[in-house]
């Protein structure tokens, strides 16, 4: 998609700090324009070799995997790079699924996030950060969005033979909360995908990112 604004509008414009960037993440601002309430994650205010390493990688890397799911409901869409370190994309009113009241979260939503995962996996992408709750939102009707596809991976990169194991990192994302929050709901095939996953997550040296290690 062509930019819907210049780096000029967004500076000169009225605009929200939506979450504040530690070390080598994004800041991220809401701005109303043309009707709609967009999210712009930046890294220009980042330290410079950060931003022009990290960042500029970083963006590209997550609005190659959004341009691949523009069009299915459930992930942020009208993704655009306002310029070389900062991608926009729509804002989605909801609320994440770790300061949501955890008695909403269900058998009956982590079967919509499961099948979510399921469709972003048949574009051909892996979330690979989707144990971090702050990633996944909640909307008032109970539907789940995905967000922050940084980390993500395009499984065409990778030999038929890893894609079940990579598609279970993130199933079992989803597994480790439906089995916290709502345990009565979830079967014993999924807990056995989790319970695998989880012993050859001992192993995964991408913890996190960039080292950082961060609360779920
Ligand atoms: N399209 C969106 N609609 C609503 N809220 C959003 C949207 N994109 C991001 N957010 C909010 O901003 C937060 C940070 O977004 P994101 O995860 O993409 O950035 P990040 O730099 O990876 O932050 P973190 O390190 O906390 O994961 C999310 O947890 C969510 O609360
Ligand atoms: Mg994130």
């Amino acid at each position: 998609m062509v930019p819907v604004f210049s780096r000029k509008k967004f500076e000169s414009g009225k605009k929200k700090l939506l979450h504040k960037g530690r070390s080598a993440n994004a800041y991220l601002n809401i701005m109303h324009y043309n009707n709609t309430d967009w999210v712009i994650k930046d890294f220009n205010p980042c330290w410079g070799f950060i931003k022009w390493t990290w960042g500029t990688w970083m963006v590209r890397r997550e609005f190659r995997a959004l341009q691949k799911l523009q069009g299915v409901k459930g992930f942020p869409k009208d993704v655009f790079m306002m310029d070389r370190f900062a991608l926009c994309y729509q804002f989605i009113a909801g609320t994440t699924i770790r300061e949501i009241d955890q008695e909403k979260l269900n058998g009956k939503y982590f079967k919509k996030l499961e099948d979510l995962v399921n469709r972003m996996h048949e574009h051909g992408i892996i979330h690979l950060d989707i144990r971090y709750r702050r990633n996944i939102l909640i909307t008032e009707e109970e539907e789940p969005y995905l967000l922050d596809f940084q980390t993500s991976l395009m499984l065409s990169k990778f030999p038929r033979f890893m894609h079940q194991w990579l598609k279970n990192i993130d199933l079992s994302g989803v597994y480790k909360q439906w089995q916290k929050r709502d345990p009565e709901s979830i079967d014993d095939t999924r807990l056995k995908l989790l319970k695998h996953s989880n012993r050859r997550r001992k192993l995964w040296v991408l913890k996190g990112y960039a080292g950082i290690k961060r609360k779920p």
